[in-house]
């Protein structure tokens, strides 16, 4: 049985809530209001976050309102087609300036008193300038605040609030690697990918790092996924996803424990056959296509078919069939908005859309069998563990503790990242505790020269790995 945690800390996370030595965490962490308030500034005010993708903002005064954090920012392109990023928050008392999900503007104008901003954030017209501010407002000093760096890699918009946070590129280190495999178009021959159909939104009754640890590394629960196996939803029509390709691969759990970045991932043989889409010749015909292609453009990096992944702190992505984007946007400790974007290749046939258009839409989101597998367990998840006596019991977090697998052979892939040969194992919670090593770090870290621990070679893993089992 497990041993009780006698105490609650009232100041934040202190070091045992999350014990990695032991393998345990503290429920506290998921429930305390405390902690969570402590996220917002520790955690989201700190990090890079996903924002959207550029395709949702191509033309000039496009925009979409996103999320960092709690926070609402409005992603825009302005006049110039320079994208930019700020607080959808009037500076004159707070209203949120745009009210829609997203659109084309020439000017943003608050409801309240009628502050108009233009497409880059800067404040451009005051009611009764002359009158009532007697001209001395300095409207130079009152737009809407952006964030202090953007970043657009291969298409996603990503942003941080702080100005001392480390590139994008460098706060992903070799992660970028497995990153590429969501952003590339389908045959890695480097065309545009953008997002189809709209974005979901709903919210999930439970704490925002249930999902984002499940996406990191949660092999463990496919018992969960047992009746969508059976119905064989996927896109081939006989299994959940293409797990054919995964059949006779070698299972790698990948951390980045410094980064708090993770992924699972399949290394299958050069020759392995590509699934059929049995539905549909054209879309059939269209994925060997570009499966060939792929194999071109990547090499050997071909033969990973990569899978649940999570970028720290809260975005996750499918890669593969369905080829999604989700964000954990928090709410309260006991809730979270997930917000979820499907991707496609710009050039893709029509009927190929069509088709991913409806799988996409019955795997994921909150009208999809297998994310409604995963919620009904986070929810009550979540809520069981919220009663004074839960509260005293960590969760478990032990699974290959001290077992790293058998030695792999990537036959000279240099992969980076803490890896792990799970193919016997089945499951590990390696990548679970690297993400949550990163969270106490954020939490207990007063400054960014105390993050970058991969800067001063003190890092506790490592992103240039070279293909050993770690
Ligand atoms: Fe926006 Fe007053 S709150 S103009
Ligand atoms: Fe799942």
């Amino acid at each position: 049985m497990a041993t009780a945690h006698k105490s609650r800390s009232k100041n934040g996370p202190s070091n045992n809530m999350v014990n990695l030595d032991s393998g345990t965490i503290s429920r506290e962490i998921f429930v305390s209001p405390e902690i969570y308030a402590q996220e917002q500034e520790q955690l989201f005010a700190r990090a890079w976050l996903f924002i959207g993708h550029e395709s949702q903002v191509s033309k000039p005064g496009d925009f979409f309102v996103s999320s960092m954090g709690e926070e609402s920012v409005i992603l825009c392109r302005d006049r110039q087609g320079e994208v930019h990023v700020f607080l959808n928050s009037c500076a004159h008392r707070g209203m949120k300036v745009c009210r829609y999900d997203e659109g084309n503007t020439p000017v943003f104008s608050c409801p309240y008193h009628g502050w108009s901003y233009a497409t880059d954030g800067k404040l451009v017209g005051v009611p009764y300038f002359k009158d009532a501010y007697q001209e001395k407002l300095d409207k130079s000093k009152w737009g809407l605040p952006e964030v202090a760096q953007i970043c657009n890699y291969k298409g996603a918009i990503w942003a941080t609030w702080d100005k001392h946070a480390p590139s994008f590129k460098e706060y992903m280190g070799g992660f970028l690697t497995y990153l590429d495999f969501l952003l590339d178009t389908w045959d890695g021959a480097g065309g545009e990918v953008e997002v189809f159909g709209g974005v979901e939104k709903w919210v999930i009754p439970c704490n925002w790092k249930f999902p984002a640890e499940n996406f990191i590394g949660d092999r463990y629960h496919n018992i969960s996924h047992r009746s969508v196996d059976m119905v064989g939803q996927g896109p081939s029509g006989s299994g959940r996803r293409d797990m054919q390709e995964r059949e006779g691969a070698t299972a790698l759990d990948i951390s980045f424990p410094e980064r708090g970045h993770g992924t699972i991932t399949f290394l299958r043989a050069d020759d392995k056959v590509i699934p059929a889409y049995q539905h549909s010749k054209i879309v059939s015909e269209y994925f060997a296509h570009c499966e060939a292609e792929r194999r071109k453009n990547y090499g050997q990096w071909a033969r990973l078919v990569p899978g649940p992944s999570t970028v720290f702190p809260n975005m996750s992505y499918l890669p593969r069939q369905p080829r999604t984007i989700s964000a954990w946007h928090p709410r309260s400790p006991d809730s979270h908005e997930a917000w979820r974007w499907f991707l496609i290749d710009k050039n893709a046939p029509a009927e190929v859309k069509e088709f991913l258009r409806h799988y996409y839409i019955s795997y994921s989101g909150p009208a999809g069998l297998t994310e409604q597998d995963d919620m009904e367990n986070w929810n009550y998840a979540h809520n069981a563990s919220q009663g004074v006596i839960a509260r005293r019991f960590p969760y478990n977090y032990q699974m290959g503790m001290g077992f790293d697998g058998p030695p792999l052979d990537t036959d000279g892939l240099d992969m980076p990242g803490k890896i792990r040969n799970v193919t016997t194992a089945k499951a590990a919670e390696h990548n679970q505790r690297g993400f949550y090593q990163r969270w106490s770090e954020f939490m207990n870290a007063g400054d960014w020269d105390t993050l970058a621990t991969w800067r001063n070679g003190h890092a506790n893993g490592t992103n240039t790995g070279n293909g050993k089992a770690l």
